[in-house]
Order: C-alpha cells, then structure tokens, then sequence
C-alpha cells in the first residue's frame, strides 16, 4: 500500500471506461479504491485485477456470508486473485465463519459488516432480533473482533463508541462522507472527511462527490488537499 491519503474512492459502476476515470482519479490523489459486488459480478477477477495498478490500496467489499467451509474458500479465492488490502465480511454469519476467512486471508485484513445501513429497528424486529439496531451493532462488531477481524465498516457516527469499546487498535473504515456543501444523496449521516478523521476514522470510503463530478481527478485532489491542510494543523 503506497496511498498517502487514507481514502478508498468507491467504483460504483459497471462500465469499465469509467471505472478507469476513478482508478485514475483515485491513483492521481494519493488514494485507494474500492471495489464492490455490482463490478466484480460482472467482470470478474481476471479483467479487475488490471484495473488497479499495484502500490494502489484496494479494498474489495463482497461482504463475503456463507457457511464457514465455502467462506473460507471464497477468501481464498479473492486474496489469491485480486490481492486486496481489505476484504469484507458479515460478522452476522457467525463467529466460525469469522474465524475462517481471517484465517484464510493471508496479508488481507479482514473487515466486517454490522448491521446494513439500509435496515431499522423494524428490519431487525421482522428478523427475530430484539433490541436497537445501537446494540445489534455494538454485539455483531465485538463477535467479529473476537473472532479475529482485524477492523470494521462503520457509520461515522459510530466512530467514537466502536474505538472506545473495541480499541484504538480496531481499524474503522468509514463510508457517507461528503464534504462539506457537497450533496448528500441518499446518504443520511454525513460527515466531512476532515471530522471523520479527526473522530478516529482510519479510512474513508467516498463514491459519488469524486466519482460523479464532472472532473473526478480535480474533486480527488480537491478532498486530498482538505485532509492534508487538517492534518498539518492538527
Ligand atoms: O457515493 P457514496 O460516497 O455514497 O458511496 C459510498 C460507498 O460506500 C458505496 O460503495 C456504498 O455501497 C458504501 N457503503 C455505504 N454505507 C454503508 C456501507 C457501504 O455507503 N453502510
């Protein structure tokens, strides 16, 4: 890993020319990328692998869930193609399915998924899970680093009570970052790279305020610059 900038710019597309723009994008800045379900579905490893130029961090989120024999397989599998930095999981599917793929990652550290962002305390209820989606969060993020997970996905918000319960050491890699007057889209709980960083974020993951402006290297250099000048004045 050679990024100076602890941003992960999310390629959320299909189409390979634009993914290019963000690689580069990203590459240009000092940054890492992250690649998803939506791209690696279609393309696979073996036309991904070029994409990422090596020294260029890559974080690989298939939220890998399964049973933990064909976990540990499908970790194989993606370490031993694509070499990622980071690779994720759900920490839901258990903690020997958490012990497998950390097992199974080699240099990749392995981060796991609490609670999707995209369900509530009503999603969870209608799943048998009694209690706040706080304390599924809470519970799910220390069963994964029990298990040996070196880091989580988490809300920016969830920033200060994750390291104060799990350690400095957990490695917090956040995404719903904007900067600041940048639209939110559907993101609920912003917050601007400099704050999250400043909260204890040890990556950021930022998609559309690089990768849907109109010049992606510009906004890149626009969000790396705003880290650097934080970090000088810390
Ligand atoms: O475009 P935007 O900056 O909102 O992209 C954020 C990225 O982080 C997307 O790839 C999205 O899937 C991912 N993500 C998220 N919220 C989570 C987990 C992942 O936005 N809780």
């Amino acid at each position: 890993m050679t990024a100076s900038i602890p941003v992960f710019v999310a390629v959320d597309t299909v189409d390979l020319d634009q993914a290019h723009r963000a690689v580069a994008a990203a590459a240009a800045a000092g940054m890492g990328v992250k690649l998803g379900l939506e791209i690696f579905n279609a393309h696979g490893p073996a036309a991904l692998r070029p994409l990422v130029p090596s020294g260029v961090p890559l974080f690989l989120d298939l939220k890998c869930h399964d049973i933990p024999n064909t976990v540990a397989g499908a970790v194989r599998g993606a370490v031993g193609a694509m070499r990622p930095d980071f690779l994720t999981i759900h920490a839901s599917g258990g903690r020997a399915m958490v012990e497998a793929a950390v097992a199974n990652a080699g240099d990749t550290r392995i981060l796991a998924v609490t609670v999707l962002t995209s369900l509530d305390q009503d999603d969870l209820a209608a799943a048998g899970v009694a209690g706040t989606v706080e304390d599924q969060v809470a519970r799910l993020a220390a069963l994964a680093r029990g298990a040996g997970a070196h880091g989580l996905v988490c809300a920016a918000t969830e920033i200060a009570v994750l390291k104060a319960r799990l350690g400095r050491d957990t490695l917090l890699v956040v995404p719903g970052i904007r900067p600041a007057g940048a639209a939110t889209g559907d993101q609920k709980r912003t917050m601007t790279p400099r704050d999250a960083l400043a909260a204890g974020a040890d990556w950021l993951v930022i998609g559309r305020p690089i990768t849907g402006a109109a010049d992606p290297a510009a906004a890149a250099r626009a969000i790396a610059q705003h880290i650097l000048v934080a970090e000088a004045n810390r």
